[in-house]
């Protein structure tokens, strides 16, 4: 299997605490990765050092054939992976210029942006809110445009925080169906959730923080089957 990026020896203490201290972290290319881990394990920490947000003590990044240290690799982490919070931050705008703002910045025209924008809300089945502010949706709403908002900036890893907390049964489908188009597209994907239920059936893989490590619990095989951890450490 092999990995999209790769961290390497990743420390990093908070108020003078050994938050993480992992050796290794490969993400699979085009998987679904669950992190789970109880409240304060270090979960969003993770993340956001993994989508360049926040600088650890130490780490080095295997990406693209180059071995670098974080702060060298930020910008090319920057360009290809983003973190999605788990109350996502959408501008006093209607959602499709919330969508387009990100275009707008890559230098796209107007009339292209717009093409785009009406594209992905289609792709997302949130085109009767395109006219919409988006500060009066619901938060089912608002991560979901969030997600379709990271995904017209093609990225080819999406972190997401809790993208299903707070919601109700109908909108955590809705979204956990929007990250399984995203990748059947081919886009890897790696979230943190207490709900390993809702989000089991799409992931890959899940992995476990805890005491600043993390523990396989389950792994995709080479054939893309789920293995159990028992399994493979039980396997040559
Ligand atoms: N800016 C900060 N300054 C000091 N300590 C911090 C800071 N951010 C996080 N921490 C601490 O680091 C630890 C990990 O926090 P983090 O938010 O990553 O946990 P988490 O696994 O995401 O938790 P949750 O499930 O509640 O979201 C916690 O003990 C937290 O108090
Ligand atoms: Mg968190």
């Amino acid at each position: 299997m092999s990995s999209l990026i790769d961290y390497k020896n990743i420390s990093i203490f908070l108020s003078g605490h050994s938050v993480l201290n992992i050796d290794h972290l490969a993400v699979p290319a085009h998987q679904c990765t669950l992190l789970t881990g109880k409240n304060g394990s270090g979960k969003t920490t993770l993340l956001k050092i993994m989508s360049g947000l926040l600088k650890p003590n130490s780490c080095t990044v295997h990406y693209q054939g180059l071995d670098l240290p974080w702060k060298q690799a930020k910008p090319y982490i920057q360009k290809d992976i983003i973190y999605l919070h788990q109350q996502p931050y959408l501008f006093d705008a209607s959602v499709a210029d919330n969508i387009a703002y990100g275009l707008y910045r890559a230098g796209e025209s107007k009339s292209a942006a717009h093409h785009k924008v009406m594209q992905a809300l289609d792709w997302a089945n949130l085109t009767h809110l395109a006219h919409r502010s988006a500060k009066q949706l619901s938060g089912g709403e608002k991560q979901r445009v969030a997600v379709t908002r990271a995904r017209i900036l093609s990225p080819r890893l999406l972190l997401l925080d809790e993208p299903t907390a707070s919601m109700d049964s109908d909108a955590k489908q809705q979204t956990c169906l929007l990250l399984q188009r995203l990748k059947s597209e081919g886009v890897s994907i790696m979230l943190s959730s207490h709900e390993t239920h809702i989000i089991e059936h799409i992931a890959d893989r899940h992995l476990h923080l805890e005491n600043g490590s993390l523990k396989h619990i389950k792994q995709a095989t080479t054939s893309g089957k789920v293995t159990s951890l028992n399994t493979i450490k039980n396997t040559p």
